[in-house]
């Protein structure tokens, strides 16, 4: 992907080309760099923020504010990534015009390419249609919505029971102008079919292996909560590992005078770098 930068009608076309779409969440300026690097196509600044870096229970307290700062370092280290602004929790519904008002400002402020919102029910497909008439991209969400847990009680798998609707919110969310959906936890075979429907390229986590790209937490998949191992997640890395060796090994260097070495002191000229 090195030089050529990802916009939405790549997205798109690579779905009609049956290239499959790789996406990940970053919040920083290192990861996303890393990521761009590594050929991932779509970054999302995600609200997971609150739970993976603010050790928060649900993702209803993420700040617009700290999520556009957090947008803007990783636009900048992912500069010909597709990064898209995931709006958080009372950032869109109210109404249209609140909605379009901090959309502008994940475009505006955070430089970033496109936004998410969660739902498919009218009033979220309304909060779409406005968005993008504003001359946004936006990327929809549906089966699990991390955002409606106080109302739904707990995260739960979405089953074939849900299918019409689903199938109802996806045409919706084309016809309303989404460039793509996220589809999170859902069972494999009614993604399948809604992949199958869908004009627009899905994107799935937890919704088994034919949605056209898959996403995962940056942070769940390189290990760096070791108690959080769903079935949906596969990791790469077992970084909580490595650090709390490096961070013992740190300690036990400090406490017993091992750090700093002779490697690390400065001395008289000549010896400086
Ligand atoms: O906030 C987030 O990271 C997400 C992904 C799980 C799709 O919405």
């Amino acid at each position: 992907m090195s030089g050529k930068r990802v916009s939405v009608k790549t997205i798109a076309a690579m779905k009609d080309r049956g290239e499959r779409i790789v996406a990940l969440t970053a919040y920083d300026y290192p990861t996303a760099r890393m990521e761009e690097m590594a050929g991932v196509h779509l970054i999302l600044v995600g609200d997971s923020f609150q739970m993976a870096v603010m050790g928060k229970e649900t993702t209803l307290g993420a700040d617009m504010n700290v999520l556009v700062a957090h947008c803007r370092a990783v636009k900048d280290g992912a500069p010909n990534t597709l990064v898209v602004g995931d709006m958080p929790f009372g950032s869109y519904q109210p109404s249209d015009e609140i909605a379009v008002q901090n959309a502008v400002r994940f475009i505006a402020e955070a430089g970033a390419d496109a936004v998410k919102l969660e739902g498919g029910n009218q009033a979220a497909i309304s909060r779409v249609k406005a968005i993008v008439d504003s001359g946004i991209p936006v990327m929809g969400h549906i089966g699990l919505l991390p955002q409606s847990i106080r109302r739904e009680g707990s995260y739960r798998v979405v089953r074939a029971d849900s299918e019409e609707m689903l199938l109802k919110q996806i045409s919706d969310l084309e016809k309303a102008g989404a460039f793509s959906a996220v589809l999170e936890m859902i069972e494999e075979d009614v993604a399948t079919r809604i992949s199958e429907a869908s004009g627009i390229p899905t994107i799935g986590i937890g919704a088994g292996r034919n949605t056209h790209g898959q996403i995962l937490v940056v942070n769940d998949m390189l290990g760096m909560n070791g108690d959080f191992n769903p079935k949906f997640l596969k990791k790469y890395a077992d970084l909580h590992t490595v650090i709390r060796e490096a961070l013992n090994n740190y300690v036990s260097d400090v406490a017993g005078g091992a750090f700093p070495g002779e490697e690390n002191v400065f001395k008289g000229k000549g010896n400086n770098r």
